[in-house]
């Protein structure tokens, strides 16, 4: 396996050692995390399959238990932009963990959080240089409600329709992509504050914030899980005069979008547009977990200055590993003008796309193929014939691509020729 490889199937899938995994995996994981066949059947009608196993992975592609080669359009989640344990990553954080594996966070910090936390201020935008680093996505936003409640004495937090920003219970009221997640915990949640249409009139916004209890405006500059949507041009620039106007801040959640994914270092780069705060993650350490909440110097003084113990901290904070392989990450990124790379290669994947006769949204190498109904079937005649996806969108209706930047012109034609039989192959069942 290359990482440039097509797909090649050995076994029809799941193969016999991933049901085998599967059915092992099931007697000791929570049950709400792993779905297997019987509950995969009743939730979604004519799929019966279990998962996959991966066994490794490499640029583009992954292998599975039982020696299938996949290609992942999906860079696990958005994670491997720079591919698959991309060598710089490897090299980085196997150097790292031969001197320090753990640190001891907010108590003592290390080099390679010094390190990063200077290169992050050097890519991101505008004023944005004051980092508070996590673990997830979900750690990100958090500390970016803390920021904006410290900041301006508010916890109201304007939302929007299709949006996430992870599960953990902090965060949860904020995603207005499935009330499914929230509703069995209704319980513990505070309603956040209000939540309006992605891509509303300004003046609903204006009329949200009037009420003075709103400290944050909350928003993806391209909605991920809600559907590879970008904010119609102008809006962002627009989110922010509003914020001001009314003493709030702005939060981009860049942790599916930035990095790179749309062809910029951050997706509100072609808006032009700095937000106060922005929260990255995902591709941020080329597959290690690590995501952070930049500030600029001004939004982040909320915070008092640390006397000894922090008011924000986790065990792992700035994990040493966790930012070597970012620092590698974000070399690899601009070495090798990846973000040029996923602008070149996002065109000729959505020219790819578009030729088979479907329409595509997205920017950069953040693209969804809109199906509507047939989303979901399509997607799993992709992965029969060996091509990593899932549906995303409100109601299902896109099938969303984040490859690893790497994917190769020639997988992306054969893909293009796979999505026309799998259409095909829908249309007659
Ligand atoms: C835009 C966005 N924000 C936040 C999150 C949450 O990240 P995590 O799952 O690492 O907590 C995600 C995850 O998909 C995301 O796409």
């Amino acid at each position: 396996m290359t990482g440039s490889d097509l797909p090649a199937l050995r076994t029809a899938l799941p193969g016999p050692n991933s049901r085998a995994r599967v059915d092992e995996l099931a007697k000791h994981e929570c049950p709400a995390v792993t779905a297997r066949r019987a509950r995969r059947a009743a939730s979604l009608g004519t799929d019966q399959d279990d998962p996959v196993v991966w066994a490794s992975a490499v640029g583009a592609n992954v292998e599975d238990v039982d020696g299938n080669r996949f290609v992942d359009l999906m860079a696990g989640f958005g994670v491997a932009f720079v591919g698959h344990r991309h060598p710089a990553v490897v090299a980085a954080a196997t150097r790292q963990t031969h001197t320090l594996i753990h640190a001891m966070g907010d108590a003592w910090p290390d080099r390679s959080r010094i390190a990063l936390l200077g290169l992050l201020a050097g890519v991101a935008p505008g004023d944005l240089s004051v980092s508070i680093l996590g673990l997830s996505g979900s750690d990100a936003v958090d500390a970016a409600v803390k920021t904006a409640v410290l900041k301006t004495g508010r916890s109201g937090v304007l939302t929007f329709d299709g949006g996430y920003h992870g599960l953990a219970t902090g965060v949860l009221p904020l995603q207005g992509y499935k009330s499914a997640f929230s509703e069995p915990f209704a319980g513990l949640l505070r309603d956040p504050g209000p939540r309006l249409a992605f891509g509303c009139p300004i003046a609903d916004v204006d009329a949200a914030l009037a009420g003075g209890d709103v400290g944050l405006i909350l928003v993806e500059p391209v909605q991920g899980r809600g559907g590879m949507r970008p904010a119609p041009d102008g809006w962002l620039g627009d989110l922010r005069d509003a914020a001001h106007r009314h003493g709030a801040l702005l939060c981009f959640d860049e942790i599916q979008c930035g990095m790179g994914r749309t062809g910029y270092w951050f997706a509100c780069e072609h808006d032009n547009v700095v937000p106060d705060l922005m929260c990255i993650g995902k591709a941020l350490a080329g597959g290690f977990p690590l995501s952070a909440c930049i500030g600029t110097p001004e939004a982040m003084n909320g915070w008092a200055a640390s006397t000894g113990e922090a008011l924000h901290t986790q065990t792992f904070l700035g994990h040493p590993v966790g930012c070597a392989a970012a620092l590698a990450t974000i070399e690899t990124i601009d070495d090798g003008d990846l973000i040029g790379w996923a602008k070149r290669r996002g065109d000729f994947l959505r020219t790819a796309l578009e030729s088979t006769g479907v329409s595509v949204r997205g920017r950069g190498l953040m693209l969804g193929i809109e199906l509507g109904d047939s989303s979901f079937a399509v997607s799993r005649a992709l992965l029969r014939r060996g091509w990593i996806c899932l549906p995303a969108g409100m109601r299902g209706e896109v099938i969303g691509l984040t490859p690893p930047v790497c994917m190769t012109q020639a997988q992306m034609e054969s893909l293009s020729v796979a999505l026309t039989e799998a259409i095909v192959e829908v249309r007659n069942a």
